[in-house]
């Protein structure tokens, strides 16, 4: 059976990745990005491939409405809810950008909430059910040893408590919601230093995701599986 992926923010860095995985495994992925046109490296893995390259702006909600339009009855096993900004440099308790601020909430939190409320019955269709949330151990509470990223980390302890409320909300239809980190990853947010290769943060969370179960819903987990304190 041909499983079927969305992944948002699909055209660079982690989404990106994702859906070259997805798509080596056989699966169907629709790759979602917000510039379809521009998005070469996303257009070159898709070609020829059973998938669809689909425009979509998380921040839209009427961009999220024509993809579940576009989605029609199909169903799909996992959501990968990928798309996410960091927020600008201005986020320190002396400089604080709050349209940035704004706008990251609108991207990093009611985003993800949006597109897995759309899909949230075609994913019950689905044979695995599972949302994932692509959160960072930024948005941790327990784990803020630092302070400062204000903007960053208040948006992914926002979506942190998405992922948990969610996962009781939708565990009456069969649905695991995972929040993850995905480990200091070498894109264009995590820079050319940092420690993990999306190759190997994606390896280990399609692997979380692949085990995810309804009685293992609602968790915080590294990409390696470990369990993380919100
Ligand atoms: N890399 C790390 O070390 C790290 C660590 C912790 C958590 N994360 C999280 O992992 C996820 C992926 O990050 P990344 O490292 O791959 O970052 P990235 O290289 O900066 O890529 C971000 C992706 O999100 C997309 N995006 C941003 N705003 C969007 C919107 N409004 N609608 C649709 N797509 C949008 C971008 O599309 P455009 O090209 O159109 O901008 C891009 O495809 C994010 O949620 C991030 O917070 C990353």
């Amino acid at each position: 059976m041909v499983r079927t992926v969305l992944v948002t923010g699909a055209n660079r860095g982690l989404g990106l990745e994702f859906a070259r995985q997805y798509l080596a495994d056989g699966w169907r992925v629709h790759a979602c990005c917000r510039r379809p046109d521009e998005a070469r490296d996303l257009g070159a893995l898709m070609n020829g491939s059973n998938g669809a390259v689909r425009r979509l702006d998380v921040r839209d909600g009427r961009a999220i409405r024509d993809l579940r339009r576009a989605i029609g009855d199909e169903a799909i096993d996992v959501l990968v809810n990928n798309a996410g900004i960091f927020g600008g440099r201005r986020q320190s308790v002396r400089d604080l950008d709050y349209a940035m601020w704004e706008e990251t909430v609108r991207t990093n939190v009611l985003g993800p909430y949006r597109v897995a409320e759309a899909l949230a019955d075609r994913i019950e269709a689905g044979s695995m059910k599972t949302i994932a949330n692509i959160s960072s151990l930024m948005g941790s509470i327990a784990g803020n040893g630092s302070g400062g990223d204000h903007i960053y980390r208040t948006s992914k302890t926002a979506l942190n408590m998405v992922t948990a409320n969610l996962a009781r909300d939708l565990a009456g239809r069969g649905i695991a919601v995972l929040a993850f980190h995905p480990g200091w990853a070498r894109t264009d947010m995590g820079g050319p230093d940092a420690a993990v290769s999306p190759a190997e943060s994606v390896a280990g969370m399609r692997r979380r995701i692949a085990a995810a179960t309804p009685g293992r819903s609602g968790r915080f987990l590294d990409y390696d599986g470990r369990p993380l304190d919100w």
